[in-house]
């Protein structure tokens, strides 16, 4: 009986995740909308983004601060829903904490797998996450012959940063860097920076209809879902008003709300500034 009402109090509490930016948003939409009833506290480090011209160590050092912060805040799961972060700091962040944390490469990677059927997959995402081989690593544990092309596109963060992901300007930089990879006659294109899913129209009529994008949001919601039932944290009460999700940022929390607002389609009423 004690058990139970351990694991029922452990099933309520929120589940915690970060990103550089507003980019997490792209996996908390997927969360609502496969869990509904997890309240989750974000926190995005808006006033360090971007995360992906950075160093390891100050990757790490600024992911561990986070997770501390979320940690206070008494969360069950941490979803690190950014590519960068998850590429370089997983492996200590696991050793610090003892809840459940899952990052966004592993997921993504999956999914491309079942997808190509040329077996020719590209990957774009942050200088950081391209040059650690993070996803080649991945895609290569599951299917070793598999042709993998990558790409960093570092402005695309700045432009969903900005809102600016629709305009001739976003068309005009997505060409630029997708050229390449069209050109080498990939069918699956992985978006491996959680802030490309806000340009996802653009880069589709880039690289054209034939090649299917990749949001590794999507499949982490997924992961987050059967990790939840495996070990019996799914909350089963509906949430309410009182049980809110909170954003947290580190800075601009205005702008974070309008640019979420755009690509929630909803208001954030609780998006607070902290100090790490
Ligand atoms: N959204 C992040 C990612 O998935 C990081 C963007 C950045 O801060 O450079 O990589």
């Amino acid at each position: 009986m004690k058990e139970l009402l351990n694991k029922n109090d452990e099933a309520s509490r929120p589940i915690g995740v970060f990103d550089s930016g507003v980019g997490g948003l792209t996996v908390v939409k997927e969360l609502n909308r496969l869990l509904p009833n997890e309240k989750i506290i974000y926190f995005g480090d808006t006033g360090r983004v971007p995360y992906g011209n950075k160093s390891k160590e100050t990757i790490i050092h600024y992911s561990l601060q986070v997770a501390y912060f979320l940690m206070k805040k008494k969360i069950k799961m941490l979803v690190v829903a950014c590519n960068t972060a998850s590429s370089v700091s997983l492996p200590t962040l696991k050793r610090h904490f003892h809840i459940p944390i899952i990052g966004v490469i592993e997921p993504g990677a999956r999914s491309a797998i079942e997808t190509t059927l040329k077996n020719k997959i590209g990957v774009i995402g942050t200088l950081g996450t391209v040059r650690s081989n993070a996803y080649k690593k991945a895609l290569k544990k599951i299917k070793g012959n598999v042709n993998v092309f990558q790409d960093p596109c570092p402005l695309f963060v700045h432009l969903a940063e900005d809102g600016w992901n629709k305009n001739k300007i976003a068309k005009m930089v997505a060409d630029e860097y997708l050229k390449p990879l069209k050109d080498k006659n990939i069918d699956t294109l992985i978006l491996g920076c959680t802030h490309y899913p806000l340009l996802k129209d653009v880069i589709q009529k880039s690289v054209g209809n034939k090649v299917v994008l990749i949001d590794s949001g999507k499949e982490t919601a997924k992961e987050v879902k059967r990790i939840l039932e495996k070990k019996r944290l799914a909350n089963n009460h509906k949430m309410t008003e009182k049980n809110h999700s909170v954003f947290y940022v580190s800075d601009f929390p205005h702008k974070f709300k309008e640019v979420s607002q755009r690509f929630l389609s909803k208001e954030l009423k609780h998006v607070h500034k902290v100090i790490l």
